[in-house]
């Protein structure tokens, strides 16, 4: 029996900092729903099956121009804000095409040089200001936990609009993780699912937010082995590693790529992201060939296996490998857009009227 929290609007902002993640995406619901979409811990198995298929059951109504109509009009007394501060393009544009699917409107603030911040207004009154004008705020941010504070702050006003986290800092990126996990349902759907696969993360694990939200969403499922290889600097958290410990689920710290490519099911690629270095630099010196995935390494990846990219990338990928129709990192940007029309009807509960349209 897991101890009662606090719902959100009762919690004090010390009271929140003191529990663990998991109790804090207990918070972050509301009737055992997400209300504000924050970090990866509030998916369990059966909520991402169920989006994964309800994004599935979107496409196919999409197909139409009678089902686009549909999908039109379910959200159109709906606004959404998308308030991202710190550069995007497949994030701010699968939301806003989400939006649109939706029929809801959108407006944004994505340069704050051009918003009253740079009057010296607060993060707090420029967020309440939003609410005032939406009845959603997507927000992305290179301040970890901004999207936290703002979500716990609105729920102590009159406004307690949905906030979703579109990347935070260097903490977690939940959507792209659910993007990732919709193409990995996708991929393995007829090879029992992702149950006992091997999920091979490599480059900038250290900073890389979407490799510590996978990581998460994927001790959801059983016997998944998770690989971490990246330059000793750039490895993954220590907080990620005890979570994998606890939740019981196998994991390796390894160092020779290519030993490791034949056992992968699925590698998962990531840019060295030195725009969060201090001015040393230093991971502008890492020999990133040690963590590239060439065009002859397609020869040592299983023929089932899937080669995963959150993008944008570098030169961590060959483009050669682009062709490989193992290479699956185009397909997760379009998932990501169907993922979150799912996103957007679950938070706006008209998921039911979808599945009566679509008739399964
Ligand atoms: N994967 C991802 O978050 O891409 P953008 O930074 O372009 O949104």
């Amino acid at each position: 029996m897991k101890a009662k929290i606090k719902p959100l609007p009762e919690i004090t902002w010390d009271e929140l900092q003191q529990l663990t993640l998991d109790d804090k995406a207990r918070c972050f619901n509301r009737s055992d729903r997400p209300l504000h979409i924050l970090v990866a811990q509030q998916f369990d198995r059966p909520l991402l099956q169920e989006l994964g298929d309800m994004a599935t059951r979107i496409r196919q109504v999409a197909k139409s121009k009678q089902g686009m109509d549909f999908l039109g009009n379910l959200l159109s007394h709906k606004t959404a804000m998308l308030y991202f501060t710190q550069p995007s393009t497949r994030t701010f544009l699968s939301f806003h095409s989400a939006c649109q699917i939706l029929g809801m409107r959108t407006v944004e603030v994505r340069d704050t040089s051009t918003s009253s911040e740079m009057k010296g207004e607060t993060q707090e009154d420029s967020i309440r200001t939003f609410s005032s004008f939406s009845d959603v705020i997507i927000m992305r941010s290179a301040i970890g936990g901004l999207a936290e504070k703002m979500a716990w702050m609105l729920s102590h006003t009159e406004r307690p609009v949905p906030i979703v986290n579109a990347g935070s800092g260097k903490d977690q990126h939940p959507t792209q993780a659910l993007l990732d996990i919709y193409t990995l349902q996708r991929s393995f759907e007829k090879r029992g699912g992702i149950d006992r696969k091997t999920v091979v993360f490599v480059g900038d694990l250290a900073r890389g937010r979407t490799v510590r939200s996978l990581a998460y969403l994927l001790t959801n499922y059983e016997r998944v082995k998770q690989v971490f290889i990246a330059p000793p600097a750039l490895q993954i958290g220590k907080d990620i590693l005890d979570h994998l410990k606890a939740s019981g689920s196998e994991y390796e710290l390894a160092s020779d790529f290519e030993k490791v490519i034949p056992e992968a099911d699925a590698i998962y690629m990531t840019r060295i992201q030195d725009e969060w270095d201090d001015k040393t630099g230093d991971s502008g010196k890492v020999d990133i060939s040690k963590y590239s995935f060439a065009a002859e390494h397609l020869k040592l990846l299983q023929p089932h296996a899937v080669i995963m990219h959150p993008l944008p990338r570098r030169k961590e990928i060959a483009v050669e490998v682009d062709h490989d129709p193992r290479a699956v990192y185009w397909r997760q940007v379009r998932n990501g857009m169907w993922i979150r029309v799912a996103l957007l009807a679950h938070i706006f509960d008209c998921s039911d009227s979808i599945r009566d349209y679509h008739g399964s």
